[in-house]
């Protein structure tokens, strides 16, 4: 495998580049403004980022948390030296992009601040402004989670700060906790964003 395929970097480009043309097609067909531009961009992005945070809570509560209780010594080591810190990055980042994209998204979508984006205020029925800050009320605790909670765990089950066999042992048993939280609010977060942008 080389080429356009040989990194994940270069996979992703090709990925992008094929999206692109296919925006460009779209636009060329049918015309959109400034802001709806805008707004298409950053769903996209926001989606793209909730889906690679999203796919971490679930690879880490149905795969790696599972593979480190069942694993042996020596599997355990490389599974903390190689997989976790990559894990952790990656969803610590995905988080960023996902909730900054989504506070944007809150002004081109008319939730906050309608009348200042658009000529005259956006409507938003009710229902919908309940099930978007209802959703962005439980991605922020999903996001406190990661940032308070679950990477702080994880520096001490990582060894980057050191600790008594106690505290990590407490460390390991909080990330697992919040881990499993951060899955029970993966699901609701996902069917209210999507029920918010599309009833
Ligand atoms: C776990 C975190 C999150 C996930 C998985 C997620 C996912 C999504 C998805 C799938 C959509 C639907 C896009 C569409 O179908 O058009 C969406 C829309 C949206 N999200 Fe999120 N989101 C998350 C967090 C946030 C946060 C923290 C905010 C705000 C600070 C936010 C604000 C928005 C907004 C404003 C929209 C557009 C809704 C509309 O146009 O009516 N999201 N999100």
């Amino acid at each position: 495998m080389g080429g356009l395929l040989g990194t994940p970097g270069k996979a992703l480009a090709l990925g992008t580049a094929a999206a692109v043309v296919l925006l460009v097609v779209a636009l060329a067909a049918s015309g959109i403004d400034r802001v709806g531009l805008i707004a298409v961009l950053l769903r996209w992005l926001h989606v793209g980022a909730g889906i690679v945070w999203l796919g971490m809570v679930w690879f880490v509560n149905f795969i790696q948390l599972v593979a480190v209780a069942e694993a042996d010594q020596p599997a355990r080591g490389a599974i903390m030296k190689h997989i976790v810190p990559r894990v952790a990055l990656t969803f610590r980042q995905a988080s960023h992009l996902t909730v900054v994209t989504g506070a944007l998204l809150l002004f081109t979508s008319g939730y906050l601040g309608g009348s200042l984006v658009y000529s005259s205020a956006f409507f938003i029925p009710t229902s919908r402004n309940i099930l978007m800050w209802a959703g962005v009320l439980a991605a922020m605790a999903m996001y406190m989670f990661v940032h308070m909670m679950i990477w702080p765990g994880l520096r001490l089950v990582l060894g980057i700060e050191t600790r008594t066999p106690e505290q990590i042992a407490a460390a390991r048993a909080k990330v697992a906790t919040y881990a499993r939280w951060n899955l029970v609010l993966s699901v609701p977060v996902t069917l209210a964003m999507v029920a918010a942008a599309h009833t």
